[in-house]
Order: C-alpha cells, then sequence, then structure tokens
C-alpha cells in the first residue's frame, strides 16, 4: 500500500463532451510511474486525497490500481496542507529561506488529517501488509499505523531534505514528528546528510540512543516495539520515458521550432520550476540581469526561458514571490528588449511532459539555482534528454542532484559573481569537455533510475524484522 497526499490521478473534464464529462487520469511525475506497475502487479493500494475539498468519494479502481480517496475539507486544506504542510515544514525544512510560520491550529489539523489518512490503510490494508508512506505531509502516519496495525511492514520516504537539527529545534512539535517518523521500520532520505540530520534530531529531543543510524524503539510499556532505520536513496526519473521522448521525431521538430520562434539565438538558457522561494529564480534573473548589463552577453546572442509552473498559490509567501518575479522579468524585458529579440520568456503555465522535453532539447545551458532541494529532478531530465551529450548543466551545490550529478558545473547560487562567472563558463563550453560531462552524468542516471530508486528501498524495507505478536 501506497499512502501520500495526493492520489496518483487527476480529475479531468472532457473538451469536446457539452456536459463536461469527466473521468480521470494518471498525474504525471516520477513517483507515479515507478510505482504504477508495482501497484497493479501486487494487487496494492494507494491511499490519498484525490484533490477537490469538501468531497467523499469510495473507493474505485483506474488503469489497474486500487485508489482509497480520503476526503479533505477546505478548512483542512487550509490549516493542513496550505498552514502546517507549505508554511510551517515546507520553509523550515527548507533551511528558513522563507521563515516558517508556527501555529496550534494547523498543528491541530495536521494531527487530525493525519490520522484520518492512517485509518483509511488501517480500514484496507491485509494482514502483513508492507505500507509506504511518503513526504512531509504525512510524518505522523507511521506512528499511528505501528499503534494500531503492529503487524504492518511500514516503510517512510521524505522528499525534502530533512533540517540540521540547529533548526529542526525551532518546531514546537518537534517531538511528534520524531516520534511520528519513528514508527516506520525504514526512513528513506535524499542524502545521506538527511538521514544523519534527523538521527541527530532523534538523539537531541527524545533522547534516542542510536546506533549505526537504527534506533531501538520502545512503546508506552517500555518495550521495544520495532528497530526503525535511516538511510539514504536518493530518488530518479522515468529515463526509458525521457530518452524516447528525446528521439521522437515530432518533438525534435518541435524543439527547432521553439528555437526558430525566439529568433534562432545562438545560445538558448533555460530554467523550469515550480514558482517556489526554495529554486532561486530571483538570483538566477539578477546574474542574467548583470550579464546583459555588462555586455558579456547581449539579446541578440541569448535568452532565457524561465517556465515558473503555478504552485501553492493561496500561500502568501507564494504570491509575494510570484509579484517579485515578474516585475524583475518585466523590469528585465524593458530594459533590454528590442523589436525582434526577448531578453526573458517568461512562461507562468506547467506543461506536458512532451513540450517541457522539446524544451530540454532546444536549450543549450541548463539552471537549477536552488538555495536549497531534496533532489531536483528537472536537472535528471535535462541531461536524460541531451541524448547526444551536448549542452551544459549549471547546477547549485544546495540540491540533492549534486551529490549525483558531479560533472555539472557546480556553483552557490547566492554568489551572484560565482553563479555569473558559471553560466559564461556553460555558455562557452568547449564541445569536448561538453560531451565529457554530458556522457559521464548520463551514464549515472541512467544506471540509477526510479525503478532502481523504488525496488531500492523496497528490498531494504523487505529485510527489515518485523515482529507480530498478533
Ligand atoms: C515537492 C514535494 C511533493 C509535492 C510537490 C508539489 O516535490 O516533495 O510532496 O507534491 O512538491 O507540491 P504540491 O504542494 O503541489 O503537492
Amino acid at each position: 500500500m501506497v499512502v501520500s497526499n495526493r492520489l496518483p490521478v487527476d480529475r479531468y473534464t472532457s473538451d469536446d463532451a457539452e456536459n463536461g464529462e469527466e473521468g480521470w487520469r494518471r498525474s504525471p511525475g516520477g513517483l507515479v510511474t515507478a510505482l504504477a506497475p508495482m501497484m497493479t502487479k501486487t494487487d496494492g493500494a494507494w491511499v490519498g486525497w484525490h484533490g477537490a475539498p469538501d468531497e467523499a468519494l469510495e473507493p474505485f479502481s483506474h488503469g489497474g490500481m486500487d485508489l482509497i480517496p480520503v476526503e479533505l475539507s477546505t478548512r483542512d486544506v487550509e490549516l493542513y496542507y496550505e498552514g502546517f504542510s507549505n508554511a510551517t515544514l515546507w520553509p523550515l525544512y527548507h533551511d528558513v529561506i522563507a521563515p516558517p510560520e508556527f501555529h496550534r491550529t494547523w498543528w491541530d489539523s495536521y494531527r487530525r488529517v493525519n490520522q484520518r489518512f492512517a485509518d483509511a490503510v488501517v480500514q484496507h490494508a491485509d494482514h502483513g501488509a508492507t505500507v509506504w508512506v511518503q513526504d512531509y505531509q504525512l510524518q505522523l502516519v507511521p506512528s499511528m499505523l505501528r499503534r494500531a496495525r503492529p503487524d504492518l511492514r511500514i516503510g517512510f520516504f521524505n522528499h525534502i531534505p530533512f533540517p540540521p537539527p540547529e533548526i529542526f529545534a525551532q518546531l514546537p512539535w518537534r517531538q511528534a514528528i520524531i516520534e511520528g517518523l519513528l514508527g516506520a521500520d525504514l526512513v528513506g532520505f535524499q542524502r545521506p546528510s538527511d538521514a544523519a540530520n534527523f538521527m541527530r534530531s532523534a538523539r537531541r529531543f527524545i533522547g534516542a540512543s542510536v546506533k549505526q543510524q537504527q534506533v531501538h524503539v520502545k512503546g508506552a510499556d517500555g518495550q521495544i516495539t520495532h528497530i526503525a532505520r535511516a538511510q539514504a536513496f536518493p530518488i530518479s526519473i522515468a529515463v526509458d520515458q525521457i530518452s524516447e521522448l528525446a528521439e521522437r521525431p515530432d518533438i525534435i521538430e518541435r524543439s527547432r521550432q521553439i528555437r526558430q520562434d525566439l529568433g534562432n539565438p545562438k545560445t538558448i538558457l533555460l530554467g523550469v520550476d515550480r514558482l517556489d522561494y526554495t529554486k532561486g529564480i530571483p538570483h538566477r534573473l539578477k546574474a542574467f540581469e548583470e550579464l546583459l548589463k555588462e555586455g558579456r552577453l547581449t539579446v541578440e546572442d541569448a535568452t532565457l526561458i524561465q517556465v515558473a509552473s503555478p504552485s501553492r498559490e493561496r500561500v502568501r509567501q507564494y504570491r509575494l514571490l510570484r509579484e517579485e518575479i515578474e516585475g524583475t522579468v518585466g523590469h528585465i524585458n524593458g530594459s533590454f528588449d528590442t523589436m525582434q529579440n526577448t531578453a526573458v520568456r517568461y512562461l507562468h503555465h506547467s506543461y506536458p511532459v512532451e513540450e517541457m522535453v522539446a524544451l530540454y532539447l532546444a536549450a543549450d545551458v541548463m539552471l537549477v539555482t536552488a538555495l536549497r532541494d531534496g533532489m531536483n529532478l528537472v536537472a535528471k531530465e535535462y541531461v536524460t534528454a541531451r541524448t547526444n551529450n551536448t549542452g551544459a548543466l549549471v547546477l547549485s551545490e544546495f540540491t540533492g542532484a549534486a551529490d549525483q550529478l558531479k560533472q555539472a558545473l557546480l556553483m552557490n547560487p547566492h554568489d551572484i559573481d560565482g553563479l555569473k562567472n558559471t553560466i559564461m563558463r556553460a555558455v562557452n563550453l568547449p564541445p569536448n569537455e561538453s560531451r565529457r560531462r554530458m556522457k559521464s552524468m548520463r551514464k549515472q542516471i541512467l544506471d540509477h533510475d526510479v525503478d532502481h530508486w523504488s525496488a531500492e528501498f523496497l528490498s531494504a524495507l523487505a529485510e527489515t524484522v518485523v515482529r507480530d505478536d498478533s
């Protein structure tokens, strides 16, 4: 059984149906691609919210998967999702880039909603089932499951960073979160440093005795219930899907078209992000603007395409960031555009994967300037799409991906001069060097795709010892 905040399907309304016929389609994204085949094969079920507030749905099947919807009210969305998940935990876990807010009403809602997800699992899981809980929205679910169903084998994977204890310390409910996670047999993280941060917090805030990244967890009666282990499992992408799209003639043609529509500049730079303050979009724009100001780049030679897909738009920090970015883009374009050329082509949309791959093929330089990122799958997708080993990846040191993509042009996005120099290095990268770097990065990713990730996690989880006294 997989448990995540969102079910792996999106609702759609068909355009041609006059009465707006509705249906479900599988959501894009690596996690769904990785787990869907396994779920259909093993008769597994997926527990999650279906995306519409104030609507209770019965379990249903889609694409061979059993889906168990969890209901969220409008107020749950406000307090549990927008509030505690995305205005408390998200900024706290991303190095407090934005100030986290701590509200007791948000925490109460987080606890209640986590309990609702756990109840759905308890109701539907077979005896001895394996349950895999996903991400920071559901950190209390493992211990809730452990208490109700000691027969289950419980895994948890945190897709975002886990902060150092000095930062985690701010959280008024730090102890409950640590205990929630320690309900799992295996707690997976993106990087070894995230796993180490978690174990340091377990030691510091609940006095856990940690040996070799393991804790003997005790129940209310003081007896050891299980051993919880923390380990890194860096997530990846659906390599075959991206590689196949990158070789499809219509997509290659589309990438040419994009280039032509921009007036065939010598260099296309590309940024693709959710519109999120962790992504360092303002830093990237500042560096690009200064390069234009100094004449190291010109709009005739270079265009920056920035795709910023809409995200969490009801959360204040996201609205402020959007205003800031759009102000900056307007300022840069107003100063540097000519009748023929534009400096920044800014797109506040999300696109289907086909269009994304066409953009990757069109881009000579990919800019990933995140200030903190659990992994960053865009970096891995770009490299995978470059099947002819051309192009350059400018990659922030503060991404999980930097641990694996050591041949990227790594930089610190806070250092604007360093970022500018790295962008210029990428623009002028000799073809030999670009080929050498791309080849080595592609090999790393091809050997470690998202199936590899889920298989590694699940086999490590299968090795954990489950005590079943029931
Ligand atoms: C990150 C998180 C995911 C989340 C996604 C999109 O990748 O790790 O859990 O689903 O962002 O954010 P959203 O708030 O739209 O679900």
